[in-house]
């Protein structure tokens, strides 16, 4: 375990803007990325919503996190290879110890200059102290009217969320499965 993640004193859970864990990833598409059909293979641009939404994480609560969750992730256009793909993320809303983060996906022909919008997703993590386990994070202060909207959205997912999981572990319990 990498512990120079881990501050050296306790954790600062003071309240952070919303705007202060915000990141951008620019990476070009390589033939590496593709998929059969020789477009960039969805898995390619799901991994770097990820690493972007895990470093957003990472600023908010400045330490180690875990993906607990991904969902509402859209694929509205193609990407190519030999576009240049810049992923955006924010933390949205907190828990007590998870960070709901947006991202965004843009792909940018740069000889064309045709840019479009191309995914966007919503993930969860969870931070993780010294052994591994949950740990409290700080509240996040959204400032614009923008951000706000995002964290009135994002307490409606997490409670679509929990209600989805509590659901099913009680149909599981209805029927004795685990
Ligand atoms: C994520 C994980 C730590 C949660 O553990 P857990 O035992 O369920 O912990 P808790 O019940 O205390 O829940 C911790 C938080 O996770 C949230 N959570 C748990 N399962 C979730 C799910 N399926 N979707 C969204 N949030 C979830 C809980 O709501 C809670 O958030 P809160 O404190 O803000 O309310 C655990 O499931 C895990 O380690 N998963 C594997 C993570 C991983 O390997 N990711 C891929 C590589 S990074």
């Amino acid at each position: 375990m990498n512990t120079e993640l881990f501050p050296p004193e306790n954790w600062d859970l003071s309240p952070k803007p919303a705007s202060a864990s915000a990141i951008s990833l620019t990476v070009p598409m390589e033939l590496t990325d593709a998929n059969l059909l020789g477009n960039v293979h969805g898995g390619a641009i799901m991994r770097l919503v990820d690493d972007a939404g895990g470093l957003a994480a990472m600023k908010h609560c400045g330490g180690p996190v875990v993906t607990a969750a991904m969902d509402e992730m859209t694929f509205l256009e193609p990407v190519y290879v030999g576009d240049v793909v810049t992923v955006k993320a924010m933390v949205n809303d907190s828990g007590r110890t998870s960070m709901e983060v947006g991202v965004r996906v843009e792909a940018e022909n740069v000889t064309s200059g045709r840019r479009v919008h191309t995914s966007s997703a919503y993930l969860v993590y969870v931070a993780l102290d010294r052994e591994g386990k949950p740990r409290p994070v700080p509240p996040v202060v959204a400032e614009s009217e923008e951000q706000q909207q995002r964290q009135r959205e994002a307490k409606l997912r997490r409670q679509a969320r929990l209600a989805r999981k509590e659901a099913i572990l009680q149909a599981r319990a209805r029927k004795g499965e685990s």
